[in-house]
């Protein structure tokens, strides 16, 4: 069910999604690295790493990530607001040979999108921070309802201090707060210019 939004909510949505589609209309955006983040690698590769399950990528952008995931033997759902990102996703994994599940959609309407879980593994590399906050709630409970017992959340983001804006970036408080049923259980600054920050947050064992 959709609620309704305020025009001042609307208007925020709208411009997230112009400046992302235009972003990648100009064409390979600034953080479209094509290298996996060292500390996905660990979680999925190190010493102490999950054992591959079923994986959800929120904002996954052209797919790098799902890719890796998935050459990893994860089951890999990949979701991004922006059908040209979505499609060099497909792409990226259709060369790689792999089978990711790559869908164009609203991290916060997961219900719209087809992705019911349940999922081990939720991965987002800087998509939440740049969610409007009206949108946060609907992004913790859809993630929450697809989580198996003792899921992971590894999730990067900017602080607010990184933004011009008033309305981004994310902190490891509110993620305590609006995550109920989670337990945050590790806060890594990252190494940007600006503060950056990798969450991980684990899902109660018996939900
Ligand atoms: C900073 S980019 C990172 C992309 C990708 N994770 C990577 O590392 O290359 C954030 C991504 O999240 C997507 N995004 C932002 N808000 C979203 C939303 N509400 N639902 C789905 N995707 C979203 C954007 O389109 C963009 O591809």
């Amino acid at each position: 069910m959709s609620e309704p939004r305020t025009a001042v909510e609307l208007d925020q949505e709208a411009a997230v999604r112009r400046e992302l589609e235009d972003y990648y209309r100009a064409g390979r955006p600034p953080w479209d690295s094509g290298v996996t983040p060292p500390e996905l690698v660990a979680m999925v590769a190190g010493p102490d790493g999950l054992p591959p399950g079923r994986a959800l990528e929120l904002g996954c952008g052209t797919g790098t990530n799902a890719v890796y995931l998935a050459r990893h033997g994860w089951r890999v759902a990949a979701v991004d607001l922006v059908d040209r990102a979505v499609r060099q996703a497909r792409e990226k994994a259709a060369a790689a040979g792999v089978d990711v599940t790559v869908l164009c959609g609203d991290a916060t309407r997961l219900d719209e999108v087809g992705v019911p879980g349940p999922y081990e593994l939720f991965f987002d590399l800087s998509c939440y921070c740049g969610i409007p906050p009206h949108r946060r709630d609907a992004y913790a409970a859809g993630l929450t309802r697809r989580a198996a017992p003792g899921a992971t959340l590894l999730m990067f983001g900017y602080g607010p201090e990184a933004f011009d804006d008033p309305i981004s970036g994310v902190t490891a408080d509110e993620l305590e707060a609006r995550f109920a049923g989670w337990r945050l259980v590790d806060v890594t600054p990252g190494t940007n210019p600006v503060p950056t920050f990798w969450f991980t947050l684990r899902r109660a064992a018996m939900a």
